[in-house]
């Protein structure tokens, strides 16, 4: 399995190989191109998940039905999305190397610690079924995947070994943007800004967090190209900035991925950086899937409306300490699933920070021409409740056991007058509301 730390030994074996390679150089030909071959399968090898480099593109289509299992049951949505009733011990999580003998946790191995004191407002509701559950139910036993359909690829930029993986993060070494907000943060954490992302969040560090979990206000922000996306999520993660590991979850609109610009639920892994690993929903292996509920990837419904209506979806991340599997709690009583200790390195222990908030990506982000795609709402965080995006209910669990609001917080953006990040607590009763997000582009603030 690739991760921050495995890459060290990937050098190694690239050492060994060139220290071996000497001795080669005694070889004949034939012998010489037989040590190339080998070597070149190792390193293949190495290469996580269930797609394999291909040279030609007219295999694309090929390797998309390969994606697709057979199906129990197929249910046709509203919205146009196909769901796939699979069975539960044919998910794509098994095709991960490292899942070929894992037994399925069927369940937490004891109930999820929650919140008693935690109350909730009526000023907003919850946003917890999917459109496609009007048109059918997957049977127990079986898990609901949304079918990889051509659109999604059509529209997608990315070719078939990148569909449902990120682009990795990069450490942006950029002048411009940086303000004295992230050079404060910069100073007491490990956060760093990335190339071509733009984030505003509220974080915390200093914990081993075992857990963490939030309110989500849903909307369907604009993204301007395809190639772009914007979140409204949660990362547990740990490792520097250059490297890290997280897990994820929340909203997302995602045209590369699921080929509309519908709100959709979200998972997300990684352990380099999105370097060579890391898949959204159960696109490609990794995530084990329990439930016959809820979909990944999945269009959330319905979405808030400005000054009228207000959705969220809660999300619930949270380590089974007995088995070290991080399970994804959606709408305080669904486990979807859960991110196997198996696929994970040192998040197998603990979360070192986690955030909250939203995320833009666009090759668009600290150019002269800044993106059009908003997040959030599409409004500034100082427009508060009704009017931009928020996260409430903020909570973090580490080894004490109970459920906490995290004793500091940051709030902070990186292009504050594209994006902007505000922590808001009416009184110390209240719960405190974490707001955020913006338009981008716009002529006086953000050119
Ligand atoms: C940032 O500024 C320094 C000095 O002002 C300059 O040398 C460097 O090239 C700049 N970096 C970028 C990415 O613009
Ligand atoms: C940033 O975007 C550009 C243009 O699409 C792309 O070539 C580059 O690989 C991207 N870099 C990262 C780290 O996402
Ligand atoms: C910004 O984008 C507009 C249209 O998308 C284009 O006409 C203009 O030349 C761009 N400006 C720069 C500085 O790239």
């Amino acid at each position: 399995m690739y991760s921050c730390f495995s890459l060290f030994s990937i050098a190694g074996r690239a050492l060994i190989f060139y220290t071996m390679g000497k001795g080669v150089g005694r070889l004949g030909l034939k012998g010489k191109m037989v040590f190339l071959a080998l070597a070149f399968i190792v390193f293949i090898d190495r290469v996580d998940g269930n797609i394999k480099p291909t040279k030609k593109n007219s295999e694309d289509d090929k390797k998309a039905e390969l994606l697709n299992r057979p199906p129990i049951k197929s249910i046709q949505s509203e919205d146009g999305d196909i769901i796939d009733c699979i069975d539960m011990h044919k998910q794509p999580a098994f095709d991960h190397p490292s899942l070929q003998n894992h037994i399925i946790q069927m369940k937490p191995s004891y109930d999820p610690i929650i919140d008693t004191t935690m109350k909730k407002e009526e000023s907003s509701m919850a946003a917890i079924s999917q459109l496609w559950q009007r048109s059918g139910s997957c049977p127990v036993g079986t898990v609901p995947i949304r079918r990889i359909q051509k659109r999604d690829r059509l529209l997608g930029a990315n070719s078939i070994q990148k569909y449902g993986r990120k682009n990795p993060y990069v450490i942006r070494a950029s002048n411009k943007t940086e303000n004295q907000d992230i050079k404060h943060i910069k100073t007491r954490t490990s956060y760093y800004p990335h190339v071509n992302r733009s984030d505003a969040l509220l974080l915390t560090q200093g914990y081993h967090c075992i857990g963490a979990k939030g309110d989500i206000n849903v909307w369907n922000p604009k993204v301007e190209s395809d190639d772009e996306y914007s979140t409204a999520q949660i990362w547990l993660k740990t490792g520097p900035s250059s490297c890290f590991e997280s897990i994820e979850s929340g909203w997302v609109v995602n045209p590369s991925l699921y080929g509309d610009r519908q709100t959709r639920l979200f998972s997300y892994w990684t352990v380099d950086s999105s370097k060579e690993t890391g898949c959204f929903d159960l696109v490609c292996s990794g995530f084990v899937q329990t439930s016959h509920e809820i979909a990944l990837g999945a269009s959330v419904d319905p979405i808030s409306v400005e000054h009228g209506p207000q959705y969220y979806i809660s999300i619930y991340i949270f380590k089974d300490t007995n088995t070290n599997n991080w399970w994804l709690q959606y709408g305080d009583k669904i486990n979807i699933g859960y991110w196997p200790a198996e696929i994970l390195g040192l998040l197998k222990q603990s979360a070192t920070y986690v955030e909250w908030g939203g995320e833009v990506y666009s090759s668009k982000i600290g150019n002269p021409n800044h993106t059009t795609t908003a997040m959030g709402s599409g409004h500034f965080a100082w427009d508060l409740f009704g009017s931009a995006s928020y996260i409430t209910h903020i909570r973090i669990l580490d080894y004490s056991m109970s459920l906490k609001y995290p004793l500091w917080v940051y709030a902070s953006s990186e292009e504050e007058y594209c994006y902007s990040a505000l922590f808001y607590q009416r009184g110390y009763i209240m719960e405190p509301q974490f707001y955020f997000g913006g338009p981008g582009w716009n002529p006086i603030l953000c050119p």
